[in-house]
């Protein structure tokens, strides 16, 4: 696996990489990207994975955006394990890794920015002000850099999802967004790099966000379709006690929990043509969020 750490370096290495490739492969190689923030996990290897088993070739990035944070949040403290997630990439068949520093990415002098508009606005990016913001940012400088095929995100982080349909859509980028399912625990906790801030009471109240969504989706199962009901489903579920007597007394706050459209995040008030329920809470002081898509009627 090579490792580049200017935007530079990294161009160069994917051109040349496609060049040695073309000579084997008469279609023109495919080149995957995942894009990831480090402290890796079993969510970040699917995509991996799956970039694998669909690309000729295989990049990933490690890069703590500090556009994407707002300043009371967990920029400096975010796990930062370069040396294990390097080893994780490279058994996992990694080809090119690019891991730049914020001066590289970030040079004096540097102004332009990608504002996707109202959409940035809603769901997290209604607690997280600017995030959005430093997503689409990031993502479009190492489009640019890399010039991926594909690119490999996770459906864990649903309004990321929707706001790089927009933008790829919006500034026409010439790559195709491949969303890989949530990956998760056995109990169904997804699997987050944040989740490592959890002591082990917290861990055990942390199960309530899925819990909140999969009570919403079973009274859809049963025909339910207003997203009012829904939503109420989930913060019955939200507040009633813990069934672990260990979680009980773990503080535990909602965010939000929201049944809206998957493209816009609008929120909806029936959920026949398809939903998505997306929930973000606060257990201790860490925010998780996690998400559940139901299929139209
Ligand atoms: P990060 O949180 O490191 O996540 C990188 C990718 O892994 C994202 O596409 C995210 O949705 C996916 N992912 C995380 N947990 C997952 C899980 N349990 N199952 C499936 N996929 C999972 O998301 C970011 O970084 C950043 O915002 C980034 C896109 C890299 C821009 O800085």
């Amino acid at each position: 696996m090579l490792i580049c750490t200017t935007p530079a370096e990294m161009h160069a290495a994917c051109c040349s990489l496609r060049a040695q490739a073309r000579a084997s492969s008469a279609a023109g190689p495919t080149l995957g990207l995942v894009p990831t923030m480090g402290a890796l996990h079993q969510g970040h290897l699917s995509l991996v994975a799956a970039a694998r088993a669909q690309c000729d070739l295989v990049a990933a990035s490690i890069f703590v955006n500090p556009t994407q944070f707002g300043p009371n949040e967990d920029f400096s403290k975010y796990p930062r394990t370069f040396d294990a997630d390097c080893a994780q990439l490279e058994s996992a068949g990694v080809d090119l890794l690019f891991a730049p520093s914020a001066d590289t990415m970030y040079p004096l002098g540097n102004a332009t920015f990608v504002d996707p508009g109202p959409i940035a606005d809603r769901l997290d990016g209604a607690s997280r002000p600017g995030h959005f913001r430093g997503v689409a940012t990031i993502v479009t400088r190492l489009f640019s850099i890399i010039q991926p095929d594909c690119a490999f995100f996770g459906q864990k982080d649903a309004a990321q999802v929707a706001v790089l349909r927009q933008i790829t859509r919006d500034l026409n980028l010439p790559v195709e967004l491949v969303i890989c399912p949530t990956v998760r625990e056995a109990d169904n906790l997804a699997i987050s790099s944040r989740n490592r801030y959890l002591s082990a009471a917290e861990r055990l109240r942390a199960r309530v966000l899925y819990r909140a969504l999969a009570a919403a989706r079973n009274l859809a199962a049963s025909g339910e379709t207003r997203a009012d009901a829904l939503r109420a489903a989930m913060l019955d579920t939200f507040t009633a006690p813990d069934p672990s007597p260990e979680a009980r007394d773990i503080p535990a706050h909602i965010d939000y929990a929201a049944v809206v459209d998957p493209d816009t995040l609008l929120p909806l008030t029936d959920t026949a043509q398809g939903a998505l329920l997306a929930i973000a809470a606060f257990i201790g002081a860490t925010r998780l969020i996690d998400n559940l898509l139901l299929p139209p009627r």
